[in-house]
């Protein structure tokens, strides 16, 4: 069992039965009520082990999202508030989500109001989760267009991450996932980068190298979160590719939705442009970047069609002060930096630079 220290908490990777959440249970939860939070996808396909494995678990209360980034919005948070409510849910209780990102950001964010918070451990079932949603301690729901707008830092007591759930995910949501493993990686671990692009599909996806790769991406998450949890400096270049790739998920969500890492993929290439324009990452990198994104991600036909709204978009995303719209640059493959002031010229060109490397013929 892999124990990676993440602020407050401690995040286990490896096998939940062997892991310190049975005794948690036991001992710190063992006469309070718990609360399940999944979706209906990690109702079907993960929430019968976690029963049958955990007997502690056969009286928990079990609530069922609607799945998808379309429902994380505040009007389902009532629903579930008022269930809990129902339920005479004290502060005392456990809710434990067991789901993606989705379900970790909403459910972790029901945790940290209801009563002024209760106690919560997360079980992300997809890459994404393992590896991103579920570390670090935000939580979130989103405002029309403007992704993650409500949120709390709430931590949780503990996190479990058990790759035996990733068997039923499907592979887009494993794309999806490995956007944020790529991230990672071009931010802080360049060895990495070189291990994960070198390597052919069917090895980098075995059951050891998923370990390896869980183990290695929860580390740059945690220690840069563990430095930063409340993003006044370093944490800020966990945000690399998602100036632009938020406004691209937010602009398509009513339309036609994008998984989260597919359109954090896109923002990285068009932030690693804007990175190169202004001076730091080489061209070299640039373009290895790019070739390594669009073998994996698509990018819609219609992408500029969307510029003006994206860039209204962007001018309202919470990570910007009063000065104006701001990012992260690459420095180079394995160094972040942030802060960096971009305006809209400097946006269009990035999206124009982004559409042209994949219709450029
Ligand atoms: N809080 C943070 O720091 C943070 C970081 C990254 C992403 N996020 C958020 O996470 C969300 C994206 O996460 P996601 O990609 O996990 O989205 P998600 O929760 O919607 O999961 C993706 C899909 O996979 C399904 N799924 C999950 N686990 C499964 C399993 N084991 N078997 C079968 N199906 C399964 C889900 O039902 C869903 O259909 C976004 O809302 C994003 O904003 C938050």
């Amino acid at each position: 069992m892999k124990k990676i220290k993440c602020n407050s908490y401690t995040v286990e990777v490896g096998n939940l039965e062997l892991s310190s959440f049975p005794a948690l249970l036991q001992e710190s939860f063992k006469d309070v009520r718990k609360v399940i939070v999944v979706d209906e996808n990690t109702h079907d396909s993960c929430l019968e082990y976690l029963l049958t494995a955990f007997p502690t678990l056969e009286d928990a209360e079990v609530i069922l999202l609607p799945t998808g980034e379309e429902n994380k919005v505040m009007e389902v948070c009532f629903q579930v508030l008022e269930a809990l409510s129902d339920y005479e849910i004290v502060r005392s209780d456990l809710i434990i989500t067991l789901g993606g990102g989705v379900v970790s950001d909403m459910g972790g964010f029901i945790a940290s109001i209801y009563k002024r918070g209760l106690p919560c451990i997360h079980i992300p079932t997809s890459l994404m989760g393992m590896v991103d949603a579920a570390i670090g301690g935000k939580t979130g729901i989103d405002l029309g267009n403007f992704k993650n707008q409500i949120g709390t830092f709430y931590d949780p007591v503990a996190v479990y991450v058990d790759q035996r759930f990733l068997s039923t995910l499907p592979e887009d949501e494993w794309k999806s996932g490995f956007a944020e493993v790529l991230k990672h990686a071009l931010i802080a671990d360049e060895k990495e980068w070189a291990r994960l692009i070198g390597s052919k599909q069917d090895e980098l996806f075995s059951d050891e190298n998923v370990k390896k790769i869980l183990e290695k991406s929860i580390a740059v998450k945690a220690k840069v979160v563990t430095e930063d949890p409340k993003e006044k400096g370093k944490r800020k270049s966990l945000n690399f590719g998602h100036t632009i790739g938020h406004a691209i998920e937010g602009y398509y969500l009513e339309l036609n939705p994008m998984a989260h890492g597919n359109c954090i993929a896109l923002g990285m290439i068009a932030e690693a442009f804007l990175s190169n324009q202004k001076g730091t990452l080489p061209s070299d990198e640039l373009n290895e970047i790019v070739q390594v994104m669009m073998a994996l991600y698509p990018c819609p036909e219609d992408l500029l069609t969307g510029v003006g709204i994206m860039l209204e978009i962007m001018k309202n995303d919470k990570k910007n002060d009063y000065e104006g719209i701001k990012t992260c640059f690459l420095d180079k493959i394995g160094q972040c930096s942030w802060n960096h002031l971009i305006d809209e010229n400097d946006i269009k060109a990035a999206f124009n630079y982004l559409y042209q490397s994949y219709y450029k013929n």
